[in-house]
């Protein structure tokens, strides 16, 4: 397979690239920091521009990171915003996380934020994230659950607007509820589920938000749905909370009580 002949949701614009690139690990991959340590050899699976790769990336120096993307457009963004910022341990790769190009038990720690949602197929994700994942090894996915989103002020036609967002995301084989689904699938392939919670993420700026889904909106000819939701956010006192879900895991079959890392 060709890693760039898929789809790769959700676009390269300017906005996507920014509006991601606002993420960190301490803002939205805290749920992963208790398990990494240095030496431990992380997946970035959909690192997109790897803004949170970064910090794994320095909590586990001297290991490397792989970063692993189905869109070369955000790897090479990826690679430009890591230019010159000093950090030598990370590996890009265009790969697919349907499809993993990596033997079994490669990595101590799989990462995937903000990509089950976008799969037709997650579950096999998943199921690849359990493969690569090393005896004793762990697992820590994040995404959103559109159920739980609350916007103020909510008028009919931006939850019309939202509601048509979702819709797309589906269409496009995507599931805007993953966040929920996420302890059963990575329990489904064979993790130990520890931790799985939710936290809210109140978007400082709502336009970027706003921007993003309009966009994808307008990209399906949607065009008065991108209006009201740009509308919305230029109102004094916008506010946009977003819910997110998490779910870490252990792979504890096979373990023997053997250190994680094998040389
Ligand atoms: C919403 S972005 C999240 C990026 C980053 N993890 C973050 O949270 O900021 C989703 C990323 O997953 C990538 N992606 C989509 N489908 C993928 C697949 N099948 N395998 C690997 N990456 C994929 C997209 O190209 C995009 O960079």
């Amino acid at each position: 397979m060709n890693p760039t002949k898929e789809r790769t949701p959700p676009g390269h614009s300017a906005n996507a690239t920014a509006f991601m690139a606002a993420r960190d690990l301490e803002s939205h991959g805290f749920f992963l920091t208790p398990f990494l340590q240095p030496g431990f050899d992380v997946l970035d699976a959909g690192c997109g521009p790897a803004t949170i790769t970064t910090g794994i990336a320095e909590a586990v120096f001297p290991a490397r990171v792989t970063a692993a993307d189905v869109s070369r457009e955000h790897l090479e963004t990826a690679r430009r915003l890591t230019q010159g910022r000093e950090i030598v341990n990370i590996d890009f790769i265009a790969a697919s996380a349907a499809r993993l190009p990596f033997p079994d038990h490669s990595f101590d720690v799989v990462f995937a934020h903000a990509l089950l949602e976008h799969l037709r197929e997650p579950e096999q994700a998943v199921r690849e994230f359990h493969r690569v994942t090393r005896p004793g090894g762990f697992l820590a996915v994040g995404s959103p659950d559109w159920d739980n989103f609350a916007l103020d002020p909510h008028p009919p036609r931006v939850a019309r607007a939202l509601h048509a967002y979702r819709n797309l995301q589906e269409r496009n084989g995507g599931n805007t509820r993953a966040g929920a689904m996420l302890r059963d699938w990575i329990t489904a392939a064979g993790f130990t589920a520890l931790v799985h919670d939710e936290w809210i993420e109140e978007h400082e700026n709502p336009r970027l938000i706003a921007e993003y889904l309009a966009l994808q909106l307008e990209n399906a000819g949607q065009f008065h749905h991108g209006t009201a939701l740009r509308e919305w956010a230029a109102l004094p006192g916008a506010r946009f909370c977003q819910s997110w879900k998490f779910a870490t895991g252990v792979r504890a079959d096979e373990y023997t009580g053997r250190p994680l890392r094998t040389e």
